[in-house]
Formats: structure tokens, C-alpha cells, sequence
């Protein structure tokens, strides 16, 4: 029953199968999908890039990966360029396309694993950038009514790693296309991390987006695992948000506690830094551990059930929350 497996098609590295594996190249053989089965009772599931979901156990149905590509310029006015990308564009190559051509505004967002298409359910980002800040709009095919459906920026209601496709519209749409704005004579933003101090110790003074974005893959090469090398999902958690007064009693006890204000009385705890604190980083507990670089993303060193990876994630969930009453929310999706 169980006869496909998903191996290649998670970066966590779950040995897990399915009973059929449907990938979808264009809106003809999705739209042909939905016509010979929406009257069957079996379970679908979508994967891009595979690299955000925890996948547990076989999945019975068929699971859909989106293949779509192609790339094409939709508008350009003034400093703007609109491109619209098919959801199953690689969401590196998608930004080092961008670069090539000297379209600015995704250099930041350099070296994130997964799809364009995945890219808006989580409201991906990194070193100061998110995807909304480029978002136009999404075109997505609708399981309901078999037809396709345009979301706005604004309907999108993009939040801190989340929009409606993690909430009410999860698992409703297929997201098909995407249309993000650029910028033709870009300003580069390196304000955030790492990015200066990496481009200062190479001796650049004014850098292009071409650079930003080879300092930003240096950043992440030296601390996130390679998921060809070492099976992993990226961060694991969400960067928890607490009220600013629980925070000062976080810190009463801890002044190091490390922080960021995200303004109207809340602060932004990152959980690297917590789990780091109470001593988790680079835990082993058999095939699955915290890496030893960065404490915010789980690892499999080679044939890990996903059991065992809940019980890590709920372990450490429960003693960050009983150390410093924090709850971890995980940012990766397990089915
Ligand atoms: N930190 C520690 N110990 C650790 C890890 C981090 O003390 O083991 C501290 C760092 O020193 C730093 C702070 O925590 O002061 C933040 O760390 P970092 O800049 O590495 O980023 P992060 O908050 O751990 C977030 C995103 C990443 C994104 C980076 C860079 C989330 C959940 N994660 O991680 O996104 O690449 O910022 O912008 O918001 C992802 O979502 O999968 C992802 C990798």
C-alpha cells in the first residue's frame, strides 16, 4: 500500500512513504487531478521544497508536489519590477536569478530552502527581510470549487512566520504562482546580523546585492546544517513573543538574556539562545539531536523515526517552559 517513498522529498530525512506521488508540472494535470478524483474520499498533500514539514509517519492518499516553473515580468514602473514565479521554482535559484539580473530586494532571503510556493504560507525570512515585504499577490487553486483564486498582500494577513495558510486556509489551496515586486536600482539592507561584520572583514565598503547576498550564504553556511549532509528542517521553533513585563522578570533573573523589542510592550526571545542556555545545544538523544551550531535546529545524524524527533521537540518545549515559563510554538509542520 504504502509503496512511494518520501525520503528524497523531505529535508528533515524521515524514511516514510506514501501511496502515490503526483507531481504537477502545470495547471492542466493539477486541474486534470482534481477533475478524475475530487469524488473520491482519499487524502491529498502538498509538498514544495519539502523542507518545512515534519512528515511522521506514511501518509495514505496521494501526495502532490508542486513542480510549476517558469518566471516572467508582469510589470515595471519607476524604480518597481513585478515577476511572477510559479510556486515550484526552487526559492534559491528564484533569488539568484533576481541577483543575476540585478533585480533587488531577495539577496537577504538568499539560501532558504524550499519552494517559491511554500514561501508565503510561512512568511519566510532572514536577516531583516521577510517575503512580505515583496509580496503583490498569490494566485492559488481552490480543492473546493476547482477554481483559481488571487490573494492580495492584505488578504494574506502575513504575521511573524504565519498568514491564513497556516490558519483556515491550511490545506485549502494549492498555491500555483506568485508576483513579487523588486526593485530595478536596489538599496541594500545590512543591518541586521552578521551582514556588515562580514562584508567589512572582506573589505567591502558599498555593497551590491550580488555581495549582500554572498555574505548572507556565508552566514547561514557556517551555521545552519546542510540538509544534503545532515537532515534537518531548518529552524524548529518560533522566536517566542512575550509581554515585556514577563521579560523583565526573565531578565531580573538573567540579565545576559538575550532579546529584541518588537515595540507596543512585547519582546522577542530567541529560542536558539534559550534552548543554548538550558543546555541543549548539541544534545544527542539516539539519531536525533540539537545542532551543535545553531541550538534553534534539530538534526537527524542518519535514520531517525519522527517519534523520536516529537519527543526531542516536546522535551525541550517542556523544560524551557518550566526553566523560564516560556512556550515554544514549533515553526515546522508535522503531519
Ligand atoms: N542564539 C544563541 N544560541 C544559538 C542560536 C542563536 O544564543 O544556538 C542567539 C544568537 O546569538 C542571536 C540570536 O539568538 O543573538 C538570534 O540568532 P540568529 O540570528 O542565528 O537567528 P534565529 O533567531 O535563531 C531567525 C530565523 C531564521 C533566520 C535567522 C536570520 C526564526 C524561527 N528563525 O533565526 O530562519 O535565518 O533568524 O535572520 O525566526 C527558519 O525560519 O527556518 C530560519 C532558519
Amino acid at each position: 500500500m504504502f509503496s512511494q517513498s518520501l525520503l528524497p522529498y523531505n529535508t528533515f530525512g524521515l524514511d516514510v512513504s506514501t501511496e502515490e506521488i503526483y507531481p504537477v508540472e502545470d495547471l492542466i494535470s493539477l486541474h486534470q487531478f482534481w477533475i478524475s478524483r475530487r469524488w473520491e474520499n482519499r487524502p491529498w498533500h502538498i509538498l514544495g521544497g519539502g523542507s518545512n514539514v515534519l512528515i511522521t509517519d506514511n501518509l495514505a492518499g496521494t501526495v502532490l508536489l508542486n513542480r510549476i516553473r517558469g518566471k516572467r515580468e508582469i510589470a515595471r514602473e519607476g524604480n518597481q519590477i513585478w515577476i511572477e514565479f510559479g510556486g515550484g521554482e526552487n526559492w534559491h535559484d528564484a533569488v539568484m536569478w533576481a541577483v543575476e539580473k540585478g533585480y533587488g530586494g531577495l539577496e537577504n532571503m538568499s539560501l532558504i530552502p524550499g519552494t517559491v510556493g511554500a514561501a508565503p504560507i510561512q512568511n519566510i525570512g532572514a536577516y531583516g527581510v521577510e517575503l512580505k515585504d515583496h509580496f503583490v499577490y498569490l494566485d492559488a487553486f481552490c480543492w473546493e470549487t476547482g477554481t483559481q483564486v488571487r490573494f492580495e498582500r492584505s488578504a494574506c494577513e502575513f504575521g511573524y512566520r504565519d498568514s491564513i495558510f497556516k490558519r483556515w486556509a491550511k490545506g485549502k489551496y494549492f498555491i500555483t504562482h506568485i508576483c513579487l515586486q523588486l526593485e530595478l536600482q536596489p538599496k541594500v539592507n545590512t543591518q541586521y546580523g552578521d551582514i556588515a561584520s562580514t562584508l567589512q572583514s572582506w573589505g567591502i565598503q558599498n555593497p551590491s546585492i550580488e555581495e549582500v547576498s554572498r555574505a548572507v550564504i556565508h552566514i547561514r553556511q557556517s551555521k545552519l546544517p546542510n540538509p544534503a549532509e545532515l537532515g534537518n528542517c531548518g529552524s524548529f521553533f518560533k522566536n517566542p513573543v512575550i509581554p515585556e513585563s514577563q521579560f523583565k522578570e526573565l531578565q531580573a533573573r538573567i540579565p545576559e538574556a538575550k532579546h529584541f523589542p518588537v515595540g507596543a510592550g512585547w519582546v522577542k526571545v530567541p529560542a536558539g539562545w534559550l534552548i543554548e542556555h538550558a543546555g541543549w545545544k548539541g544534545h544527542r538523544a539516539g539519531a536525533v539531536g540539537v545542532h551543535e551550531k545553531q541550538a534553534l535546529v534539530l538534526v537527524n545524524y542518519g535514520g531517525a523515526q519522527g517519534k523520536e524527533v516529537i519527543a526531542l521537540a516536546q522535551k525541550i518545549q517542556a523544560d524551557i517552559l518550566q526553566r523560564y515559563g516560556i512556550e515554544l510554538e514549533m515553526e515546522v509542520n508535522a503531519w
